[in-house]
This record gives C-alpha cells, structure tokens and sequence, in this order.
C-alpha cells in the first residue's frame, strides 16, 4: 500500500569499511580518523555487539548538510507560514496547493511531494478524519469547525526539509481543539526526550503515553523516517514503541517527529481509488505535527517546524 511504501528495509548486516587510523575520517571532516570518529565508531559498534540496532554511516549528515536543510527549512517554514495568513472558511484546498508551490517556486526551491511516487499536488492537506497525504484537491472547501493537516515538504540544492502544522478553522468543537493542542504537546515532549546515545523509542514512549493519557490513540502503521539527504531514508520511525527500543540515536542523524494522533481508535485504512489518502477507520478525527529534528553532540536542534 502506498501509505507504508517507505516501510523500512532490512538493516545491512554489513560491517562499516575500516580505515586507518591516520587516514582522513569517512565523514568529511577533513581530520585524522583517530582524531575524529573512531571513539565514536567504537562505541556504536559496542551497542551493535549487545544486539541494538545502530545507525550506518550514510545516514549520518555533517556541518555542511546541516547547513543545507537549514536553508532547505526556511523556504519550508515560509510555505506553513503564508499558509497560515490565508487559511479561512470557505478557502479551496487546491489554494493551498497554489501558495506552497508559490512560495517555494519563488525563493528557488521545489515542491517534494510533486510527482513523488506519482503523487498529484504540491503538498498534502489532511482534513478531520484524514490521517495524512490528503489531496488539496480543487473541489474540497475548508467548512467552519474544521481541522486541517498541512504537510509540507522541500528540495532546495538537494537538501530535503518536512514538517506539517495543524490548522483550525472557524469554531472548532471543544475535544477536537484538545486533539490537536495535545498531539502539539505530543510532539515537543517527545523532541525533548531526544538524546545523542539514547534510543528512538525514548521519544516514542513519551509520544504514546501522553497521547493515551488524554484519551487519545497514536497510529501504527505509518511512522516517520530519516531525511535530509532523501525526502523518505532509514531509519522509520514508531511512535509507539517503547524507551530503550528502536535504534540508537547518534550525533549526525536526522529524522522526523511527527506522530498521527486519533481521537478514536489507531486503525487506518487507505483510499482504495487514489492509494493515497488514509483516513481513521472509525472515521473519528485525527491530528499531526511534524518537526524535522538533528542530533548533535549536546542535545537536539529543531530544523523545520
Ligand atoms: N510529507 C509526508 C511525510 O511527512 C510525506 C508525504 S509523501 C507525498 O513524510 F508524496 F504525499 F508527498
Ligand atoms: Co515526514
């Protein structure tokens, strides 16, 4: 099914190539090995030896990159912003679709969703019961009360950026506000449960357990993923699982946060028409934000939101 088609694959088993250790390090820094990642190389290679599952080299972004999707980010942050200024009752969806491809157009990005996998638009707006990769199709008009996922993503030099906010429209009922300014809270506790040497499902459980605490359901079956150098790499990413699981979260890795959660019931199901759209099963509404987050050494940075 389209929704799960960057489910992981199979971690290589592969050792990493070894280098000596006066050669310059495999990152790109410029410096000795031994001067640069090789305490760092043993110590993720110690947690592979206890059986966890760690991160490869190519996933692993320098300075440079960073650098990059920052820059990537701020075309991307622009487009939820504008989206932001004109979203009001009565608005088409495909008007949203106009502003992301605009905006980015204009300070020389590209549109990621954009014929990825054959996706139609320049971005996904998911509106109530719509989980996520809805169409901001042309016939669709935003109603008073109603939530709205505006998911966007951008290319800019090669450099890949996605986050997603909420928007609320109009009135909107008590408990579906709450749906969306908890899954908020979901996201910032579970970015501020990120730590270099510790694991994904750290910040999974902080995601899941607030969000049950509420009453509300995280979903299963579509995660997060890596980016940065590709819109969808490795690792996927649960925001169920629990603190300890999940790999090893290293300096140099970046990633999504970006939990869909259900005021119902966590099961999905997927537009049998488009393959694309995924809507809650029992058609209650669902909520998401996504940050795009980068581990350095001391702690988290927050790229896009
Ligand atoms: N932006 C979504 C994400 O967070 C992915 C959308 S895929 C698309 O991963 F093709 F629909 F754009
Ligand atoms: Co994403």
């Amino acid at each position: 099914m389209r929704a799960f088609q960057w489910a992981p694959k199979p971690l290589p088993i592969i050792k990493e190539t070894k280098i000596g250790r006066n050669m310059p390090c495999w990152c790109g820094s410029g410096r000795k090995y031994k001067q640069c990642h090789e305490s760092f190389d043993k110590k993720v290679d110690r947690f592979a030896f206890m059986g966890k599952e760690v991160p490869s080299r190519d996933m692993l972004k320098n300075e440079n990159d960073v650098q990059k999707c920052r820059e990537s980010a701020k075309i991307n942050m622009a487009c939820l912003d504008a989206v932001g200024e004109a979203i009001r009752i009565g608005m088409k969806l495909s008007e949203i679709d106009d502003i992301v491809y605009q905006v980015t157009t204009k300070m020389g990005g590209i549109p990621a969703p954009l014929d990825y996998e054959g996706y139609p638009y320049s971005v996904c707006t998911s509106v109530n019961s719509q989980v996520c990769h809805g169409f901001p199709a042309e016939d669709r008009t935003l109603k008073n009360g109603d939530i709205v996922n505006v998911d966007c993503s951008t290319i800019l030099d090669g450099y890949f950026s996605d986050s997603s906010r909420m928007y609320m429209v109009g009135n909107v009922a008590p408990e579906t506000r709450r749906l969306v300014e908890v899954t908020h809270e979901c996201v910032e506790l579970g970015v501020a449960a990120i730590k270099p040497w510790g694991f994904l499902g750290d910040m999974a459980e902080v995601i899941h357990k607030h969000a049950e605490a509420n009453g509300f359901s995280v979903v299963r079956d579509i995660g997060g993923h890596g980016v940065g150098f590709e819109f969808h790499e490795e690792p996927w990413v649960s925001y169920v699982s629990n603190a300890g699981e999940d790999m090893l979260i290293v300096p140099g890795m970046m990633f999504t946060v970006e939990p869909m959660v259900n005021m119902g019931k966590a099961d999905v199901i997927v537009d049998d028409d488009n393959e694309w759209e995924v809507y809650t099963k029992d058609g209650k509404p669902s909520a998401q934000w996504e940050y795009q987050v980068y581990v350095n050494e001391e702690g988290v940075e927050v790229i896009s939101h």
